[in-house]
């Protein structure tokens, strides 16, 4: 039988294996990201000792956890680091991934030992925000490496409770041929690491950039090394800074954490849930507030909805915060059901101060402040809006209305659209309840409103 050969292609967009060259990755479909690597060939069958246990007869670990004492960050891993496991924390250039991991590296560093590598920056320049952020300590150890084996090995001399690697995409491991930031680069270092963490019993922060499209550089190939994925965003020149996970093996991954970018680092925002609502637009025509409920707490949105006349012949549409596919469903919705023309008109949708999400708790909203937009007519009064829209045009209903309910009183709003499906009364404390059941009665009761 002939020997295959140990000379495989991979693609350095998705990390997909191949046999033989190809212009393009039949994976992703990305054109010239082919190349050559040598890949372990046929390897001797092993046969482990290992046998299958009944799953009763497993012994319950308990997982060490550690506490970073930054709530908001606690709050989205769970409740705080836990030992042995890999964190992957990605993030666009500049929106504070190194900020983060040396506040939190100063946290664990009162009372641990903790290794900062850093391959981007220089020991002065780590030194000197340390200095900015409160976070020079005798237990927090620096180094500027970018070879993976030289790290592997101070971790080994160091055994520091918590290792931050910023950023996975600069370094590079001798044992591979190709340069650093490539995905198999970056597989292999990061596989390398995650096995270091688990053997020595380390927390490990993997700081990742993101690619212009929106997805960490060698997205899937890390995904499934790593325990959490904790990604950082925010609008570019925008104060505040949402932490959310995308995977997490211990806790769930709705929680959100939320930071303000200041003099002094990154500030936690222990009570967010006015901070997405800009008062000054409140009574525009095209602002709607939504109460959005993400994880354990509420934020208040503003969903704003500008409908002009195109300059050209069909309509376009920009659609930011609000999920795309979401967002033009319910503009089909709005034109079908409700009959406002809109396919020659260009349609803008936005959430206020960088905000995304996909709640369908927004629809209501999203359709209201269309409308509002179109007929130019806004809602006076501190009026929010809860809803799912379904294809029909039915107001279907809400999950834990009765917390975003309680954050609206909170605020002082005065009222609330609410679909009538969820069993509520004509009032909730002090916000009185529009209940409502289609499209076409809501967009009547704000005209109402307004009249
Ligand atoms: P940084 O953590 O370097 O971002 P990343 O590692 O994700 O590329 O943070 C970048 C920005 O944060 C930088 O432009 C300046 C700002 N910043 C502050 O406003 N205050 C601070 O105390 C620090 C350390 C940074
Ligand atoms: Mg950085």
């Amino acid at each position: 039988m002939a020997k295959t050969s140990a000379i495989r292609y991979s693609c350095s967009n998705c990390g997909a294996v191949y046999f033989r060259w190809a212009g393009q990755c039949s994976e992703c479909g990305e054109w010239n990201s082919l190349c050559e690597g040598e890949f372990a060939g046929d390897h001797k069958k092993k046969h482990s000792n290992n046998s299958a246990i009944p799953i009763s007869e497993v012994t319950l670990k308990e997982d060490v956890i550690l506490p970073t004492g930054i709530d908001e960050f606690d709050r989205v891993l769970g409740r705080g680091l836990v030992l042995g496991a890999a964190i992957l924390l990605g993030g666009e250039p500049g929106i504070g991934k190194s900020t983060i991991a040396l506040q939190v590296a100063a946290q664990i560093a009162r009372t641990h030992r903790v290794l900062y590598v850093t391959g981007e920056e220089s020991l002065s320049q780590v030194r000197l925000r340390s200095d900015r952020l409160d976070a020079v300590s005798e237990n927090l150890y620096v180094i500027a490496e970018t070879d993976m084996e030289s790290i592997l090995a101070v971790i080994d001399r160091l055994l520091p409770v918590l290792v931050i690697l910023d950023s996975i995409q600069v370094v590079s491991h001798p044992a591979i041929p190709s340069v650093s930031g490539t995905v198999n680069q970056v597989r292999y270092c990061a596989s390398e690491l995650v096995k270091k963490l688990k053997m020595v019993g380390c927390a490990g922060i993997i700081v990742g950039h993101i690619t212009k499209d929106g997805s960490l550089a060698g997205p899937k190939v890390l995904e499934h090394l790593v325990d959490v994925i904790l990604y950082f965003e925010g609008e570019n020149g925008f104060q505040y800074r949402l932490l959310r996970s995308f995977k997490n093996r211990y806790s769930s991954t709705n929680e959100i954490g939320v930071f303000s970018m200041e003099e002094k680092g990154l500030q936690e925002i222990a009570n967010p849930s006015g901070l997405f609502v800009d008062q000054t637009t409140l009574n525009n025509p095209g602002s709607m507030v939504v109460p959005v409920a993400e994880g354990s707490r509420v934020f208040l949105v503003e969903v704003q909805a500008l409908v002009v006349e195109t300059g050209y012949g069909m309509g376009r549409r920009t659609i930011l915060g609000v999920d795309p596919n979401r967002g033009n469903l319910l503009i089909a919705a709005v034109e079908k059901i409700v009959g406002l023309k809109l396919s020659s008109k260009d349609i803008i949708l936005n959430i206020v101060g960088g905000y995304k999400t996909a709640e369908p708790a927004l629809d209501l909203g999203v359709v209201m402040a269309i409308f509002s937009s179109g007929h130019d007519l806004p809602i006076k009064r501190r009026i929010a809006v809860l809803g799912e829209v379904g294809l029909t045009g039915e107001i279907r209903s809400v999950p834990q209305i009765d917390r975003r309910l309680g954050e609206l009183e909170k605020l002082g709003f005065e009222a609330c659209f609410v679909p009538k499906r969820n069993p509520l009364d004509e009032t909730f404390g002090k916000v009185k309840l529009i209940r409502v059941e289609s499209l076409q009665e809501s967009l009547r009761r704000l005209s109402e409103i307004n009249s």
